[in-house]
């Protein structure tokens, strides 16, 4: 694999991580995650984590990463550099959307820990809390596929493009979710 090929394949196989974000903030609203609950006088999650927020943002996710392997089977791209077999695939697909979401929960957890009211900036937490998510629950299942596409000789590639442009895709997308209304802040 090029590094090129690397750099590529690792920003556009994490799009079921990417996904979720944006999807959450278009599908929030209604019944919190934590039912209002708090732990020492701060809430548990907050109001920003609903769950209608986190099925329609797994559920993109997952859409937005069957309709990749639907482009690649129609377009006979080597499955080879995709997810793996088709199991493996919808498997990868499920656990970075999925992770991506629980990822983003545990951001929000820690930061109402701190003291952070929802909505209040927490610079890497925000960018890099459902990055971290999405991977923790994929090298749970899929170890293998992490190593040698994320990992492994050149594929480490992927993962630097990641850590650079997931900060800039974030912001990115905000700004845009602020703009039509789909979000608070802008950022
Ligand atoms: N959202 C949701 N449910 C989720 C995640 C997100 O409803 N599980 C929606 C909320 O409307 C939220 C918006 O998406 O306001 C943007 O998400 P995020 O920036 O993660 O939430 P914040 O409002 O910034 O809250 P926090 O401080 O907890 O990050
Ligand atoms: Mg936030």
């Amino acid at each position: 694999m090029s590094i090129m090929t690397a750099a590529i394949m690792g920003l556009i196989l994490f799009i079921p991580a990417l996904v979720p974000n944006s999807a959450a903030a278009l599908f929030g609203r209604g019944t919190p995650i934590d039912f209002n609950r708090s732990w020492k006088n701060k809430r548990l999650l907050g109001d920003g984590k609903t769950w209608r927020g986190l099925f329609g943002g797994i559920g993109s996710g997952i859409i937005a990463g069957l309709l990749m392997l639907m482009i690649i089977h129609i377009f006979r791209i080597d499955n080879g550099i995709i997810y793996g077999t088709m199991s493996q695939s919808i498997g990868v697909i499920v656990c970075l959307s999925t992770g991506s979401m629980l990822g983003d929960l545990g951001g929000s957890f820690i930061k109402r820990r701190l003291g952070v009211k929802r909505g209040q900036k927490a610079p890497g937490l925000d960018q890099y809390d459902f990055v971290a998510g999405a991977f923790l629950l994929t090298i749970l299942f899929y170890p293998s596929w992490v190593l040698s596409t994320y990992v492994e000789g050149e594929s480490i590639v992927g993962l630097i493009v990641l850590l650079i442009f997931v900060p800039l895709i974030h912001r990115l997308v905000n700004m845009i979710g602020y703009k039509i209304g789909a979000k608070k802040e802008p950022w």
